[in-house]
């Protein structure tokens, strides 16, 4: 048994998440916990918002809220939708929670200390009307290169170019809209990343073999570009405050550190966070300082944020010169396209993760993001192509065929499992033929592939089928009654079966399968390759029910209203 600690990428705080954002990070990561703790391993599961930042501080503003209420309020919102989706964390925290501005904290003295950490004077955009220093974001204008008269001062939206505040054609505030800036200087701290350039390679060198080829790329990638020295403080009013203790200056003029350098150190700070709240947990520090070899731990994130986990936190680490954890293993996801096109937060284009709920429940959602997932490449979110999936996989090959085996075992047999015949050839080659697909599902959950895990998890489901129909037992059962039992008899244990090993994906419908018998003393968390061959673990007499439809079949007027609602091709 080993001791697998996981965390999925922070979600931004500025607004309920689309699918795409579920697929690359939070959803593969719950169903990998889910799978490893069925297998009896010790998991801690770790997520949380990501607070800080400009971002925050935007949304807040358009909505009226202070920043603090606005969190509290939009952390409460997204922990509804993602309890809606049964993720199960063993913690979602918030990286604006006093742990985390402790431990980050506590990171930039220990950087300080060593040596990595600088303080430089750099020139920056000054609003005397609005007495502050403009981060990028603040300040707006029109591109220099395409003429877009809103272009932010990082980027401008309409041709994506990457641009510096000063570029700007008539700058303003983003604020207050005044015209009269100034580039006045200011004190900023600086992370010596240069001077760990050495260190983090040696530590990429090691793991890099073992990471999937798109990690361990963009980690090369950044590596021979050279480690930069990057400003890690910023001129915001929420944040985590720069120690006063070691800089005062900067404390007084209300710095606080930038988002990204606060929130990965939440991985940590959350772990406290849940340690914090329940005496039984204080154990925490053992998953992180000094964790010994049992601990593997499992990141999960898009593509966008690998190099900030591969090289900028372990630098961090690193720096700190303290023994905490760093990542094991990576596992980062290509986009996920809505018909080809971006999903888009801003463009409110696409799926949000509260819609799908209000659609249909969490495990359609489950099981088509994760057997689409896009793992070697993009993969396109098509309403023609969600509908076929649920009809074809959901509702006929694993919905159909519990309801078949159950209501007609109930109708000629009634409501126990019925007993009679013995398990001959057929019975023999479905058992191999399960234990086989069963080893399949197992090695691609290991490896971390999820489509290959979800396709392994489809054939089990039809092989039952196949049985089904070459048994025949509404044939059989006219001229071989002990026959059509025997066939039901393991029909039925096949349900329980896929109610066990499709719980990682599909919960609420594994425990209505589950549910279907009444097993005196069903605790299994698995199923061994023994048991899968012999697939009579329910026994002849158990008292069972037809549970309701497990899965709804989608008609064309389901299709042509979704995408009424959200919009089809490519606009
Ligand atoms: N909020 C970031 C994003 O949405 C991810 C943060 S991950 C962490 O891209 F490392 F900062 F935690
Ligand atoms: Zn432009």
């Amino acid at each position: 048994m080993a001791r697998h600690l996981i965390t999925s990428a922070l979600p931004y705080i500025n607004g309920i998440k689309h699918l795409g954002n579920m697929v690359g990070s939070m959803l593969p990561a719950d169903v990998y916990s889910r799978y490893l703790r069925q297998r009896g391993h010790d998991v801690l599961y770790i997520c949380a918002t990501d607070e800080h930042g400009t971002p925050a501080e935007l949304a807040a503003k358009e909505q009226g809220l202070p920043v603090a209420e606005f969190c509290a309020r939009a952390h409460d919102a997204q922990k509804a939708v993602y309890d809606g989706f049964a993720l199960a964390f063993d913690y979602f925290g918030r990286s604006s929670s006093r742990q985390n501005v402790e431990i980050t904290q506590h990171f930039a003295r220990k950087l300080n200390e060593n040596g990595f950490i600088e303080e430089r004077a750099i020139r920056q955009v000054y609003s005397p009307a609005d007495g502050r220093f403009l981060p990028d974001r603040y300040v707006e204008g029109t591109c220099p290169h395409c003429g877009y008269d809103k272009a932010r001062g990082d980027q401008c939206e309409n041709c994506t170019r990457v641009l510096d505040p000063t570029d700007l054609i008539n700058p303003r505030s983003a604020i207050s809209g005044s015209t009269e800036l100034e580039v006045r200087e200011t004190k900023h701290l600086f992370l010596l990343q240069s001077k760990l350039q050495h260190e983090v390679e040696a530590w990429v060198a090691r793991h890099e073999d073992d990471w999937p080829q798109l990690a361990s790329s963009i980690a090369r990638k950044w590596l021979t570009e050279g480690l930069h020295d990057r400003a890690i403080t910023r001129d915001l009013d929420w944040g985590v405050p720069v120690p006063a203790d070691t800089w005062p200056e900067l404390a007084a003029e209300g710095k606080v550190f930038y988002v990204w350098f606060d929130a990965p150190i939440e991985y940590i700070g959350a772990t406290k966070e849940w340690a914090d709240q329940d005496p039984e947990n204080r154990d925490w520090k053992a998953w992180w300082y000094e964790a010994d070899d049992t601990v593997r731990y499992t990141e999960f994130m898009a593509k966008d944020n690998v190099p900030f986990h591969t090289v900028m936190f372990p630098a961090t680490e690193l720096g700190v010169r303290e023994p905490w954890k760093k990542v094991d293993y990576v596992k980062a996801f290509n986009w996920l396209t809505y018909y080809g096109g971006k999903f888009s937060t801003s463009q409110k284009r696409g799926v949000f993760t509260d819609q799908a709920l209000d659609i249909l429940p969490a495990d359609y959602w489950r099981y088509f993001l994760i057997a689409n997932a896009p793992e070697s490449d993009d993969s396109s979110f098509t309403w023609e192509h969600f509908t076929a999936t649920v009809n074809k996989d959901l509702a006929d090959t694993l919905g159909n065929f519990v309801n078949r085996v159950l209501s007609f075992s109930k109708k000629r047999f009634g409501e126990e499992v019925p007993a009679g015949g013995e398990p001959g050839e057929a019975e023999a080659r479905l058992g191999e033929e399960i234990a086989r697909l069963l080893a399949e599902y197992e090695e691609q959950m290991e490896a971390l592939q999820f489509r290959k895990a979800a396709a392994a998890l489809r054939a089990l489901w039809s092989a039952g089928n196949s049985y089904l129909e070459e048994k025949a037992p509404w044939l059989e059962i006219k001229t071989d009654k002990e026959g059509a039992a025997l066939t039901l008899r393991t029909a039925m244990n096949l349900i329980h079966l896929y109610a066990v090993v499709s719980e990682p994906l599909i919960p609420a419908t594994s425990a209505a399968m589950r549910g279907a018998f009444a097993l005196p003393d069903d605790t299994a968390s698995w199923v061994g390759a023994e048991e899968a061959k012999a697939l009579a673990a329910v026994p002849a007499g158990t008292p069972f029910t037809v549970p309701p439809v497990l899965f709804a079949k989608l008609t064309d007027e389901d299709l042509a209203a979704y995408k009424e609602r959200f919009g089809g091709e490519e606009g």
